[in-house]
């Protein structure tokens, strides 16, 4: 992969030193200082959580694993990494910096962070780094006009970043394949969740996300992370959210499975399936997301209506809150760096927030659709014995199925969830293209 890459991150690293002179200039800094940061220690222990470099850190280089470093830009000079490799035998030594990307850097190798912070340049530093755990010698400020310009320009996806996510769906496909046969061979969550990490070839903490392995009724919980060891006794459904990393980039995938025989919820998966590629085509400039997250509303009510859930109209169950019953989150967020990406709400390279539709408290996404933004669609319906609960209470009671509503319920839910690229042209589906490529 590091052959292909190479073209494409010199040109990376170009638009992000324009990206960062301007960021700079903004705020009026000399330096750009931007830490790898250090792990953080559990309390009252002597281990550390899984270290998670700073994402601005990994915009920089491919190195998700280098506690303690810094990359440091001042406008005008090649990038530098001060990059800490520790003497030390109790663990593994990051290896020296080597590959496709150690030219676009002037690299100072440290063995301290103590070494590294006192490495830094002095000045006006826009210092960027989290305050927990603080960084020993050097204070994070986080200027927030600096952040706003970076996170704002972060959401357009330079073809090297769009590389890394096509490599992070692919790992992430070969491994819901795997998935998959797990499900159809009868093994519990917990096997299944072990046959994905080993397709994937990734461990639980390099993941982007915890994984959602859900079995039956599991699946109507929306963010099930419990692993049963043991099968149930009869597997029907099976809903997995589960991503794979690349560099430091994520893929965010989910598939919802019937089992054998049960016709009538495959049914609806088909249904849904179908809406969601609908909503994915409509990834293109200029579409707002906060309207598309609207109409994906009223296209799934309307499937409900086809299989029998409800009577009503898709207006009136739109309008009175039922398709929020079945579809209580959001039709998905942007992705990057973070399964979550940063500037789903801003306003603008200065900052603001553009506020959700009234009603729609969880949607994660209220820009308008550009060229290299990359957002993931990920409609769903639910059986949720909770949401269903305060629905009975409701006037809209006697237009639902309750019958049909029970007949659902044993499945839990379905979502489907793709990452999808707006481009000048058709949206580039990362997910679909990355299931076509495994066999
Ligand atoms: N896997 C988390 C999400 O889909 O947003
Ligand atoms: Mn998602
Ligand atoms: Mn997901």
């Amino acid at each position: 992969m590091s052959q292909d890459l190479a073209p494409l991150y010199t040109p990376h690293i170009a638009t992000l030193r324009e990206r960062a002179n301007k960021a700079l200039a903004l705020g009026g800094f000399d330096h750009l200082l931007v830490a790898a940061s250090t792990p953080l220690r559990k309390f009252l222990d002597d281990q550390d959580y899984p270290f998670v470099a700073n994402p601005h850190f990994r915009h920089w280089l491919p190195l998700t694993d280098a506690p303690g470093s810094w990359v440091v830009y001042t406008p005008g000079n090649k990038p530098k990494l001060i990059f800490v490799q520790p003497r030390d035998y109790w663990h593994v030594v990051p290896a020296a910096p080597s590959g496709y990307w150690v030219d676009q850097f002037d690299i100072t190798i440290v063995r301290t962070v103590a070494e590294a912070t006192a490495a830094l340049p002095k000045g006006k530093r826009a210092v960027i780094a989290p305050n927990c755990p603080e960084i020993e010698g050097v204070e994070a400020n986080n200027p927030q006009v600096v952040l706003d310009y970076l996170h704002w320009h972060r959401s357009y996806k330079t073809p090297y970043e769009l590389e890394l996510m096509r490599a992070a769906s692919r790992a992430g496909t070969r491994a819901h394949r795997a998935a998959e046969k797990a499900f159809r061979a009868g093994e519990s969550e917990f096997g299944i969740h072990m046959a994905y990490l080993a397709a994937a070839r990734q461990i639980d903490a390099e993941l982007p996300y915890a994984s959602i392995v859900g079995l039956n009724e599991h699946g109507a919980v929306l963010h099930y992370t419990n692993f049963d060891r043991t099968p149930p006794k009869q597997s029907r459904s099976f809903l997995i959210d589960a991503g794979a990393s690349a560099a430091g980039y994520a893929s965010d995938i989910t598939r919802t499975y019937a089992a054998a025989g049960h016709a009538e919820f495959q049914a609806l998966i088909d249904s849904v399936e179908k809406a969601q590629l609908g909503f994915a085509a409509k990834v293109q400039a200029g579409q707002s997301y906060p309207e598309l997250h609207i109409h994906a509303h009223h296209v799934l009510a309307d499937v409900l209506r086809e299989h029998g859930v409800i009577r009503m109209s898709a207006e009136s169950a739109v309008q009175s809150g039922v398709t929020a019953t079945f579809f209580p989150h959001g039709l998905g967020h942007p992705i990057g760096l973070q399964v979550h990406d940063v500037a789903g709400f801003q306003a603008n390279e200065s900052g603001g927030s553009i506020p959700r539709p009234e009603g729609h408290p969880y949607l994660r996404m209220t820009r308008v659709l550009e060229p290299g933004m990359v957002v993931t669609i990920e409609p769903g319906l639910y059986f949720i014995d909770m949401l269903l609960d305060e629905l009975r209470s409701k006037p809209a009671a006697s237009e639902i199925d309750w019958a049909k509503v029970d007949a659902f319920r044993p499945y839990g839910g379905i979502r489907i969830e793709d990452d999808v690229v707006c481009t000048t042209t058709a949206p580039e589906n990362l997910t679909r293209d990355a299931f076509a490529k495994v066999s």
